[in-house]
């Protein structure tokens, strides 16, 4: 069934409190839940409350057991009718978490029980009205083995407990600030804590506990600094407190996608807690640090302030992404972060905006909630809160956010609330800018400049549109806000930057005072997620990759530089790739850079970006010439890869930014040197491999080597293999590594790797490790045989009978038919069409593919 954004209405019953008693076991657990009820308005409407595979055991109406006909069920709902306006519903089911594969409602995982209730888990678990407008106090009581589960944990403050008879044991919590049920959550299992504490800014001592496995224990020294970290930021850039006396987070090995905001009781992925430099690269780091801080901004913009209903998904998505952007840009480098977000964007919110499953930031319609957890929800949500902070400015930001957490405190909000608080708190108009909510596809901005020498005036055209999208074939134009600047050649320096509020379809501005031609440094920042058309050779691209002041857009000059060269070349054309091999050189050895910042400027763009350019996707083509300008810049700067390689080497370990940037700028050294064919190149890979005190430069040796055939290819394989074959999430990059590696042969790997004995479906770490991985690697994945295909439709079918969820996340890949070549083409869909053909499928990969077909 399709659900619509304008069918919503009020629930007919609220459920202002509820009591939950679990007695635990993996085989078979208890849930007794006692609902107090309130009639919603004056109605006759039956009390229905939602249910996924449960089967009441009991029904109770105010303490007495109701018989056959008094409730009955309606397709998985219970529905009870009822005489009065207020009562005491009281049900009783049992579930068998040990079962539970698809990792929603309560499952075990290595020896937890767990839950994860968002979007709609909940109802897996108990009857329960499953939508987040209904907001309720929980207590929650558990009783467990006192041995296999010593630690009960969950949302609120613990209030009780005791031991039992028969070496079991409860224990209560209490969580006093009403709450939907998709952040319900508890944990039962043998953890240990790593403990901190908090002072909150009115002086509030907070107990921190992050709970692993006693093993994993030296591991989270970094998501402990990261939740202080962002406790005290949401205090001083927002003036957001924590609200209740502890707050947990467990680390759990089978987890659907990174992790889960319930309140006070975080549930994460294991890879985005435990870092150590043996194991974890920067990157993780990065991502550990990246997710503690969503997942606690979630207390605030999410959990005080929730969501009505799906539709509004973004609001606490888009918003909280937008918020850890900036608390990890504070904590590192602006200029490198907001490269990283971009590519991301780029990456993967461009690609969904162009393709069958673009949907708008607030969509319309949904079949399967769990399919709305996208790019674009996410990361282009937090675009446009982006774009409305930089049109207000940071205080009147500020006081739009104020107003929003202040009017909305416990209430289930919409997207349409938070831009009114915006307006009002900020003093904007936010009218057209709406049009960013409702419109998928991302717009797409010419501009030209018409410099006219005898008014010394400069004229900039700019002209937007927006391409049709499923549903959505006129569009309006949007309020589009450029950061903009000229540039003076002779001078290499602008006169100030202005920001153009493009409205309209087309539009011009004028600036005078100019006697030659500027150069044009446009969407500074990238301050709106749109695809910048401008026509600027490759001298004038050199030119700003040299002289703009705005990191971004030198690094965007840089991008486009190269992304010219590679294009052209794919489209048969001899252009000559001196400019950007002297533009890498002049940037890599410009002492006033940041190495981190010269290590993302000097990479070439992704296989998958120069497709994104193309008309067609030629996956041969584009690979090629790819490959050839690497070898090429590898070559004619050979000496200056050694002497970086060389100079960028640490003398021990460290964390600080300008060690991350080191390594990055290292690695990235060490790939162009081998790329260049040079005879000592994968011994050279080899030893960084071998000696590197961090996961970082191993790892990074490891891809640069496994791109190629060699020996040292094979050994390093071999040795990463045997020295973190029993860490798992160390054990994922092994497969990462091959499966995203640029070899001619990765298609046949990636199938052996499927039938390794460590490979499993039923660890979605491990999935996306192999096939995630792969599906992403364009030339692999592209094999013209169509191999690459029906490996990765093989894995959906029989993956999407045990966790549907993370099943239909490796569909997208399948569905971008449209951009390649027909034989390609064909061979894609008829893999979709064979998914679509089993038996049984899931509503999850059913509305992706056939969403992708249409
Ligand atoms: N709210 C969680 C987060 O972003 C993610 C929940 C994802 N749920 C899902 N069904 N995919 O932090
Ligand atoms: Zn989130």
């Amino acid at each position: 069934a399709i659900i619509h954004r304008q069918d919503y209405s009020p629930p007919d019953w609220f459920v202002p409190e509820i009591s939950l008693d679990f007695t635990l076991d993996p085989a078979s657990t208890q849930v007794r839940a006692t609902l107090s009820v309130t009639r919603n308005g004056a109605h006759e409407r039956p009390l229905i409350l939602d249910g996924d595979g449960l089967s009441p055991m009991e029904v109770q109406v105010d303490g007495r057991l109701l018989q056959g006909g008094e409730w009955m069920m309606k397709g998985d709902a219970l529905v009870i009718p009822l005489p009065g306006d207020a009562h005491q519903i009281e049900t009783l089911v049992e579930l068998a978490p040990e079962n539970n594969s698809k990792l929603m409602g309560l499952y075990a995982s290595g020896g937890l029980l767990c839950t994860q209730c968002e979007a709609e888990g909940f109802r897996r678990i108990t009857f329960f009205p499953d939508r987040p407008d209904i907001l309720s106090r929980y207590s929650v009581c558990m009783e467990a083995d006192q041995t296999r589960y010593p630690i009960l944990l969950s949302n609120g403050d613990p209030v009780e407990q005791g031991s039992l008879p028969n070496g079991r044991h409860w224990a209560r919590w209490n969580d006093p600030f009403p709450k939907p049920c998709y952040l319900f959550a508890l944990v039962a299992g043998d953890l240990s804590c790593k403990a901190d504490s908090f002072v909150t800014m009115s002086g509030r001592t907070v107990r921190l506990g992050i709970w692993v496995k006693e093993g994993d224990l030296p591991r989270t020294d970094h998501a402990m600094q990261a939740l202080k970290n962002s406790m005290a930021w949401d205090e001083r850039v927002y003036g957001r407190e924590y609200d209740l006396d502890v707050f947990n987070i467990v680390a759990v090995a089978d987890f659907n996608f990174g992790a889960m905001e319930n309140k006070g009781l975080n549930i994460f992925n294991s890879r985005y807690i435990l870092a150590d430099p043996e194991t974890a690269t920067d990157i993780d780091y990065d991502g550990v640090e990246a997710v503690v801080a969503h997942e606690y901004f979630h207390n605030w913009s999410g959990n005080r302030v929730t969501c009505r209903d799906w539709f509004q998904l973004s609001l606490k998505e888009g918003f909280t992404v937008f918020r850890d952007q900036n608390f990890s840009a504070d904590m590192g480098s602006h200029a490198v972060k907001r490269i990283e977000d971009v590519r991301v964007l780029r990456a993967a919110q461009f690609q969904e905006d162009s393709g069958p499953l673009a949907h708008p930031v607030r969509p319309e319609s949904y079949i399967e909630i769990s399919n709305f957890y996208t790019a674009t929800i996410y990361n282009k949500g937090a675009e446009l809160i982006r774009m409305i902070a930089l049109m207000l400015g940071p205080d009147r930001f500020r006081a739009g956010s104020d107003l929003y957490f202040d009017r909305h405190d416990g209430q289930a909000a919409t997207c349409e609330d938070f831009v009114k608080a915006m307006e009002e708190g900020g003093g904007i108009d936010l009218r057209q800018f709406r049009r960013w909510y409702e419109q998928a596809g991302t717009p797409h901005v010419r501009a030209t400049l018409r410099h006219d020498p005898a008014a010394q005036t400069v004229e900039l055209l700019l002209e937007q549109s927006i391409p049709p999208t499923p549903g959505q074939p006129d569009k309006q134009p949007m309020a589009i806000p450029l950061r903009t600047a000229l540039f003076d050649r002779a001078v290499g320096r602008h006169r100030g930057e202005t920001l153009l509020m493009l409205t309209q379809a087309q539009q011009s501005f004028t600036f005078s005072g100019f006697a030659d031609a500027p150069i044009l440094s446009i969407n500074r920042g990238f301050s709106a997620p749109v695809i910048v058309e401008a026509d600027r050779s490759q001298t004038e691209l050199a030119f700003l990759s040299a002289h703009d002041d705005d990191p971004f857009a030198r690094y965007e000059a840089m991008q486009q530089l190269m992304v010219n060269v590679l294009v052209g070349r794919v489209a048969g054309q001899n252009i000559d790739e001196g400019a950007v091999v002297a533009a890498i050189r002049d940037t890599a050895t410009d002492p006033k850079l940041d190495p981190a910042f010269i290590a993302e400027a000097i990479r070439l763009p992704s296989e998958a970006y120069l497709g994104d350019q193309m008309a067609q996707v030629d996956p041969d083509a584009i690979h090629a010439a790819r490959d050839a300008l690497q070898q090429r810049i590898g070559q004619q700067l050979e000496p200056l890869w050694r002497d970086i390689h060389a100079n960028m080497k640490a003398n021990g370990f460290s964390l600080s930014p300008a060690a991350k940037g080191a390594r990055k700028l290292r690695n990235i050294a060490l790939l162009y040197l081998v790329a260049s064919g040079t005879d000592d190149g994968p011994t050279m890979a080899f030893s960084q491999f071998d000696e590197a005190d961090n996961m970082t430069e191993r790892q990074s040796a490891l891809a640069t080597l496994a791109n190629n055939i060699s020996n040292e290819r094979e050994a390093a394989l071999d040795i990463f293999y045997n020295r973190y074959r029993s860490d798992a999430l160390t054990l994922d990059k092994w497969f990462q590594t091959q499966a995203f590696a640029s070899h001619p042969d990765t298609v046949d790997l990636v199938e052996e790797l499927a039938r390794h004995p460590d490979f499993t479906l039923s660890n979605p770490n491990r999935v996306r490790s192999l096939f995630g991985a792969f599906a992403g690697n364009q030339w692999a994945f592209h094999h013209k045989s169509g191999k690459g295909y029906r490996m990765v439709a093989d894995c959906i079918i029989a993956l999407d009978k045990i966790n549907p969820q993370t099943a239909a996340r490796l569909a997208p890949p399948l569905g971008r038919w449209r951009r390649f070549d027909e034989g390609r083409a064909v061979l894609m869909r008829a893999e979709l069409q064979r998914i679509l053909a089993e038996p049984g499928l899931s509503k999850d990969v059913a509305e992706q593919v056939g969403k992708s077909l249409n």
